[in-house]
């Protein structure tokens, strides 16, 4: 039997995936070849345009996925490695931390990274889809995205995706960019956005592929809609976060 609050949850979500499927205008294949093009100025870019603070966010998303010495965490849409690493230093060397993404040349870079750290991170670097993880059911004590919710061209299919490879008890914790409620604030991000980040990619020519994200953002679900998202997919006691007045923004859901 269905309850009242979860039909209408189910509903929401429903209405949700059919609008951001329909708004939706970019295929896996493109954002795919988006990362790849970006990969040799991704950390440059990150650092500059957020001052650092990025880091920041990176670590408080580690600490709300509650992973701790020996687990076996998991980071999706791993890029160039920076929540992977993050991870690997919760888990402490007892635990282990996997790290998939589809961007071989992000793969590449976090490999890369790896490689000059000493002692090497308990990481294993693995190319694979979100929405299709290659794990078995029940297999990970925890787990952090960053950034890479908004680009999923199949949100709910990725939460479903999480929720599946966690064993029960286990939280996920996902930072990413968010539309802020106040008018103010949204002008602000669409300053930053369209005064700052696009021409410091220009710079890199990279204008195209750093233009996408304020179009992203506009389809991609509020705080509100990602933590009914969550419910929809199985996760409970799902919460969403705001950072910076509402232009950052972490949801952590849990499965029970
Ligand atoms: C903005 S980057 C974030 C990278 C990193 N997590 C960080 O915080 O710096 C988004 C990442 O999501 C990856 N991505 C997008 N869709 C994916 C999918 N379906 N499967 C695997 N990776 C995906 C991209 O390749 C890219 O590396």
């Amino acid at each position: 039997m269905t309850s009242p609050a979860l039909e209408q949850a189910l509903q929401a979500a429903h209405k949700t995936q059919q609008t951001h499927r329909s708004a939706e205008t970019v295929s896996p294949d493109r954002v795919q070849s988006i990362f790849n093009r970006i990969a040799p100025v991704y950390d440059d870019l990150n650092d500059r345009l957020s001052g650092g603070l990025h880091h920041v966010w990176k670590r408080m998303t580690v600490s709300w996925s509650g992973a701790k010495p020996g687990d076996h965490g998991l980071d999706v849409c791993c890029g160039s490695g920076d929540l992977a690493f993050v991870l690997a230093d919760a888990v402490s060397r007892s635990g282990h931390v996997t790290a998939v993404d589809f961007s071989c040349q992000l793969l590449d870079t976090a490999r890369d990274r790896a490689a000059h750290l000493f002692p090497a991170p308990p990481i294993t670097w693995l190319e694979g889809d979100a929405l299709a993880l290659p794990f078995a059911d029940d297999s990970f004590d925890a787990a952090t995205m960053g950034y890479g919710l908004r680009n999923l061209t199949d949100i709910p299919q990725g939460l479903r995706e999480l929720h599946r490879v966690l064993k029960s008890g286990a939280t996920v914790a996902i930072l990413d960019m968010h539309r802020p409620a106040s008018s103010w604030m949204r002008s602000l991000q669409d300053w930053y956005l369209n005064t700052l980040v696009v021409p410091a990619a220009t710079e890199f020519g990279l204008t195209d592929e750093y233009a996408y994200i304020a179009p992203s953002l506009d389809r991609f679900p509020t705080g509100d809609e990602q933590v009914t998202l969550a419910c929809a997919a199985g996760f409970d006691g799902a919460v969403h976060y705001t950072l910076m007045g509402g232009m950052m923004g972490v949801l952590v859901a849990t499965k029970i």
